[in-house]
């Protein structure tokens, strides 16, 4: 018979000398033989004593700055455009635009991004009333569809005087007639400021299938299309600024002085927030830019790197970041460390650099390296609050670029910006990618970043859900309800956690199959 009473289990814990596993501090003392990345560690599950769907992975940006998930779009020029981040926004994250392109495009894209309303066309295709049958006809055909509004001058802005659809044109046999006369004039239309569900009732009832908005004098704002409602999904999470009720945007600058030029556009099209984008953080003209921007733009927020240091990060703080951003060698794409010597493994960096800045209030993004769930999950409980992603969203049909197809396969490119590609596109629009890596007057281009390719992974209104249901799960098996939570207890040394050698990596990963499919979500 044991001596050891089954009932009372619990409480012969307290006569163990140490807790199991490490806390977050023993093991980044531990790790004397070098850096840790997120790959060499994993965390001790707790008790679980909730449903995983209430798990809050509510986080901050940066001071002000708060967001229903902690999931940003990396500033790359095959990752971030407004399609990106528009749906980052909706589900409940948010993109950060690149600028590898002039100032007044990427104003134009940070517009896009704050005039967006879910189910409303803000830029639908319009034309004239001198455009022909023919020309209708044509546009048909390269389009896929054929009901247009019509205004005065062609364009959105102009006074709509009618619509034309595919009924209008289908009985007409000369096609050099003009729009203005076979048009429908007699219109249903509704007042810019109708919400989505007013608009779709009046679809509806009128039973038609597109709607045009316009303002108080008859000039088209917008549209609602019927297909389009019928697709339209409801994004509860989205990112919105509390005012306007507009989706958050966040665009990437340099820190060379055409920069202020170009932030101001940034500003003036709607901007929330923005990432000055360094390899190198500290250095004296991103301290000169926090600065400038900080006392030029008040409420603008600012986020500043990327540092790997907690002397980087103070230097930083110092001048008034809101945010940091970590990681220097980590990209999928980068070979920073392998070329430039400088770096430092991202799980290191990350709780060296959080443990010190989150003193200050000001909360961090885990950037680079971010390969699947459990990665966020690592750099939530090391200290960040949100990660970055890059390689992660390639692939989806939300970044730009068009898909090929390779050895049977659909796929996109992703490229490192300090890949020689990204940067001599640079030198056309003379900043970005270049001053990233302080290169912008160098003769011959130092590479710190490579060119690929990555699978097509569809549309991240399906991944971001994915990550973020598995984000819930994953805090649901440490046995906390929320990212506070996690934070709060890794701290204080209730959430534990164990190095993994090589041969425990082999082990959790999948093994000893002939062959397999992994599908990672349906
Ligand atoms: P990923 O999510 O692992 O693919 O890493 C994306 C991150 O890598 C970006 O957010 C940047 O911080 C960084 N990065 C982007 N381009 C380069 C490059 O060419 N060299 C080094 N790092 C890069």
């Amino acid at each position: 018979m044991s001596q050891f009473d089954c009932a009372k289990a619990t409480s012969y814990l307290k006569d163990y000398p140490k807790k199991d596993g490490l806390s977050v501090q023993q093991l980044i003392d531990s790790s004397n033989f070098g850096g840790l990345t997120y790959n060499d560690f994993l965390i001790l599950p707790g008790l679980i004593n909730f449903p995983a769907s209430q798990v809050s992975i509510e986080a901050k940006l940066t001071k002000k700055i708060t967001l229903k998930a902690p999931f940003v779009s990396s500033p790359m020029d095959t990752v971030t455009e407004s399609e990106m981040a528009i749906h980052m926004a909706l589900l409940g994250g948010i993109g950060i635009l690149h600028h590898n392109c002039t100032p007044e495009e990427q104003a134009e894209m940070v517009k896009k991004v704050k005039k967006y309303e879910n189910g409303f066309i803000n830029d639908p295709i319009v034309i004239g009333p001198d455009f022909t049958v023919a020309d209708v006809r044509k546009m048909k055909k390269d389009l896929g569809f054929s009901s247009y509004p019509v205004t005065v001058d062609g364009k959105v802005g102009g006074k709509l005087v009618g619509i034309i659809t595919s009924r209008d044109i289908q009985f007409i046999d000369d096609d050099s007639l003009k729009v203005e006369t076979v048009m429908t004039k007699d219109l249903i239309t509704a007042k810019k400021g109708i919400s989505l569900s007013e608009g779709n009732e009046l679809l509806r009832s009128s039973k038609k299938g597109k709607l045009p908005i316009v303002d108080d004098n008859g000039n088209l704002v917008s549209l609602i299309s019927l297909t389009d409602l019928l697709k339209n999904q409801e994004y509860p999470n989205a990112s919105k600024s509390f005012d306007s009720k507009q989706l958050l945007c966040g665009a990437a600058i340099g820190t060379i002085d055409s920069d202020r030029v170009r932030l101001e556009k940034l500003v003036d099209a709607g901007l929330d927030v923005v990432v000055i984008d360094s390899s190198n953080g500290s250095s004296v003209f991103q301290l000169d830019m926090i600065k400038w921007i900080k006392s030029t733009y008040p409420h603008l927020q600012v986020i500043a790197g990327n540092v790997v240091t907690r002397e980087q990060a103070a230097l930083l703080i110092e001048a008034g970041a809101d945010g940091l951003r970590i990681g220097m060698g980590s990209g999928s794409i980068c070979i920073t460390q392998e070329v430039m010597a400088c770096g430092r493994p991202q799980g290191t960096a990350v709780y060296n650099v959080t443990e010190f800045a989150n003193k200050f209030g000001v909360p961090c993004m885990a950037d680079g390296g971010i390969g699947n769930i459990g990665h966020i999950t690592k750099a939530l409980a090391l200290g960040a609050s949100t990660v970055m992603m890059g390689g992660l969203l390639a692939g989806t049909s939300e970044t730009p670029g068009d898909y090929f197809y390779r050895d049977g396969k659909r796929l996109k490119v992703y490229r490192g910006m300090g890949s020689i590609d990204a940067m001599q596109q640079t030198a056309t629009n003379a900043n970005a990618s270049t001053s990233r890596y302080f290169s912008e007057s160098d003769k011959v281009l130092v590479a710190q970043g490579v060119s690929g390719s990555v699978v097509d992974k569809g549309s991240i209104t399906k991944f971001v859900p994915y990550l973020y249901n598995g984000l819930q799960h994953s805090l649901q098996d440490i046995g906390v309800k929320s990212l506070d939570e996690l934070r709060k207890n890794t701290d204080n040394g209730d959430v534990r956690f164990e190095f993994r050698t090589a041969s425990a990596q082999l082990e959790g990963g999948v093994h000893g199959l002939h062959s397999y499919e992994k599908r990672l979500h349906n």
